[in-house]
């Protein structure tokens, strides 16, 4: 007799009736994951979990880990991977529990796997429609789950907070988080449980939403609390002091029909002792600052730290990195809380390199400037003056002066972006990946408002990225990635990697002199915390961006990387990203010192272009063409239709494809993530489309036919 069988029979012997075989086949497939506060708390004494986002509630993603150490890294090898449903970007952070890890993919799918062998335990679908993805700014990606009291919550990219029974993946409750159904609201960031409440932002700043925090009952879904970050509707009383304070500082009402933004989409963290969250603002909505407030006043709490009482939501603090933001100026970065000796005395801080290019270090109990630093060249502002608190403004960059365009450092994708950094406190530092990017800036004459999800809305245009391939090159040299060991103290770099591109991924520093990153090119690295030494590398098949984690199972350490290429910058920017040859690939790759799984050979693109029909449309026509490309496609497919390996480049399209094109473009494909432009586009605009994606095969076949050969000399 089966064990099952022999349970059965004592239970009917017991019952006095046989239970169903299937009742109890399904057993539990996973453990508990009894993940409380108090075991975050004190995460130390088990380092072999990663039990929370930055796996303390300070954030720092450093592991007391070191059985992989600067001595030994050269042997780690693939232990396992396993192969995600949809290859779009792939930005979470795995929790672990008690040999159980628990992540996400694109689609915000939730994947269960035994972390020590990779074998599958459940998956969680929440069937976000595939064409949801031209609501959000950034496509379909999400940065994890959080787990607590045996429960899984994820953040669905369509706005719903979802909890799931931690043993095999079944839905527990779900709640709607949006504000209003009609919006654009979207969430990409991973929820965090404090005291019992599950916190969870949104995204949408793009598309005019009003952005805030929402607490729900881990338990229940119950909604407990919500914190706006900007005023509402000012004909209407304030929701609170804070708001009162916040509405002072906006100019008319433009905000109102725009939302407003400062959506809540990724950094939050947690200090105990002060029982102070701190949750990170994003930009304004629309960007252009004179349509949203009059270009008048700080626009609180846009680009803000803001400290809140968790039980309550209640305002406690808050710093404004950006007053007036208007260059998409997100505060939403990773923040670290730390306690450094500052002057020789002990301070609490909180330290966060947001997209504005300078490295803040705050007294967390306060909210005081302690100092603020470029960490990477920035043309707004020349420096932060220590008195106000405040940045002190160039004009540079202010495209609201009448001159027309200007040229924003760092650009809209930031000196650091959602990247999480680390901090090793053997070392002091934190390391930054960040990068060297610059953008142009137009003001609209007018607002563009579109009342459509699909199309974003920020009141500019970006018209910097010019088709001619020499120029693209010298923009493209001039963006940089690199991996900054950051001394926080000193404000300045103690050692720097330099990468060809932008867009490198999130660090880990670990207790073995270690700090591990996944890099835009598609490698897992490690380097020496305290030199920068690089002692490892290994091809993982596609740009890895989220940050890793480390963890045991039964004694064995193991380094976990969420690899996918994508977000904004290969999506939009695809001309600035490393080319598109290699088709981005979504995948867990989790490594041991000698493990032996290997990769299967990465994915290339097409190679070489299909037979080209010749372009019938006038230069005229060709030039609303490419405004309506990257108004409407440019957001998946780049700017000037290049392609960043992720979403179809389209210059490669096949006549057969040119021949459906309408029907593709009217809804054809919605269920593999091409949104249908049937209500908006008529058949003649999807026909100027398609002449200006054929103008830009045929500028590509001209530039890969290779120059004439030089006259042999004499
Ligand atoms: C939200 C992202 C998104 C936007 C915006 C978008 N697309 Fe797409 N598109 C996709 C994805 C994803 C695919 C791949 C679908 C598949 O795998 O079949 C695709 C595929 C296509 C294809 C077929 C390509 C092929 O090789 O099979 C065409 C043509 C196309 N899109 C045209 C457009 C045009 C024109 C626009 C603007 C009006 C546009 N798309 C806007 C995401 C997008």
């Amino acid at each position: 007799m089966k064990p099952l069988q022999l349970i059965q029979r004592a239970l009917t012997l017991v019952l006095g009736t046989a239970l169903p075989l299937a009742a109890l086949q399904a057993a539990p497939s996973a453990p508990k994951a009894w993940v409380t506060g108090q075991r975050i708390q004190q995460a130390d004494k088990e380092p072999g979990n990663w039990l929370s986002h930055g796996r303390t509630y300070d954030e720092q993603r450093y592991s007391p880990l070191k059985q992989v150490t600067d001595g030994n890294v050269k042997q780690l090898g693939i232990a396992w991977t396993q192969k995600l449903d949809w290859d779009f970007g792939v930005e979470a952070t795995p929790i672990v529990v008690d040999g159980v890890m628990y992540t996400t993919g694109p689609y915000s799918i939730v994947y269960a796997f035994d972390a020590a062998t990779g074998k599958p335990l459940w998956r969680f679908d929440p069937e976000v429609p595939r064409d949801k993805g031209g609501e959000g700014c950034c496509s379909v990606v999400n940065r994890g789950v959080a787990v607590w009291e045996g429960k899984v919550y994820v953040g669905a990219f369509d706005g719903r907070l979802i909890a799931l029974d931690a043993r095999h993946g079944k839905k527990l409750w779900s709640v709607d988080t949006r504000l209003d159904p009609n919006k654009s609201y979207t969430i990409t960031g991973a929820p965090r449980v404090v005291k019992g409440q599950v916190l969870i932002g949104n995204g949408g700043a793009e598309f005019g939403v009003r952005g805030y925090l929402t607490a729900y009952d881990a338990r229940s879904g119950k909604p407990s609390w919500r914190f706006f970050t900007v005023p509402g509707d000012p004909s209407k009383p304030p929701e609170n002091e804070a708001m009162r304070m916040a509405l002072k500082t906006w100019d008319g009402n433009g905000w109102v029909k725009w939302g407003g933004g400062g959506t809540v989409w990724d950094a939050m963290a947690y200090d105990p002792d002060l029982d102070l969250l701190y949750i990170g603002v994003g930009n304004g909505s629309p960007f252009n600052y004179q349509f949203r407030s009059n270009g008048k006043g700080d626009n609180l709490f846009l680009s803000s730290i803001v400290a809140l009482r968790p039980s309550t939501g209640e305002y406690v603090w808050h710093y404004q990195t950006t007053p007036g933001e208007m260059w998409d100026y997100t505060a939403t970065q990773h923040m670290i809380l730390a306690d450094l000796q500052i002057e020789g005395k002990p301070r609490k801080v909180l330290m966060q390199a947001p997209k504005n290019g300078f490295f803040y270090v705050l007294d967390r109990t306060n909210g005081q400037l302690l100092s603020a630093e470029k960490f990477v060249p920035v043309n707004w502002a020349s420096h932060i003056d220590m008195k106000t608190g405040r940045p002190v403004l160039t004009g540079a960059a202010n495209y609201l002066d009448g001159q027309g365009m200007k040229i924003v450092m760092p650009s809209f994708l930031g000196g650091h972006n959602w990247q999480p950094m680390s901090y090793h406190p053997g070392t002091g530092l934190v390391y930054l990946p960040a990068q060297e990017t610059a953008a142009g800036l137009e003001p609209q004459k007018e607002p563009m408002f579109l009342p459509i999800r699909n199309v974003v809305n920020i009141g500019l245009d970006v018209p910097s990225l010019p088709e001619d391939p020499a120029v693209v090159k010298q923009i493209a040299q001039s963006w940089k990635g690199k991996l900054l060991a950051w001394d926080p103290i000193k404000q300045k770099a103690a050692w720097q990697v330099d990468y060809p591109t932008a867009w490198n991924g999130g660090t880990l520093a670990t207790a073995g002199n270690l700090v591990f990153q996944g890099t835009a090119d598609g490698r897992a690295v490690a380097y020496a915390a305290d030199t920068g030494k690089l002692l490892w590398s290994m091809p993982v098949n596609s740009g890895a961006m989220a940050g890793p984690v480390t963890y045991t199972v039964k004694g064995e350490q193991y380094v976990a990387f969420m690899v996918g290429w994508g977000g904004s910058f290969p999506n939009i920017t695809g001309q600035l990203s490393l080319g598109a040859k290699v088709k981005a690939e979504a995948r867990v790759v989790t490594f041991k010192l000698g493990g032996t799984t290997t990769l299967p050979p990465p994915k290339m693109t097409a190679a070489a272009l299909p037979p080209l029909e010749t372009v019938t449309a006038d230069a005229a026509t060709l030039q609303i063409g490419r405004t309506m490309f990257n108004g409407l496609c440019a957001n998946c497919h780049g700017l000037n239709a290049v392609s960043g390996g992720v979403v179809p480049d389209l210059r490669y399209l096949t006549p057969e494809k040119h021949q459906i094109f309408l029907g593709i473009v009217y809804g054809a494909r919605t269920a593999r993530g091409m949104p249908a432009f049937s209500g908006l586009l008529k058949p003649d605009d999807v026909e100027v489309l398609r002449q200006y994606i054929l103008h830009r095969a045929h500028a590509l076949k001209a530039e890969l036919i290779p120059a004439a050969s030089p006259p042999p000399s004499p």
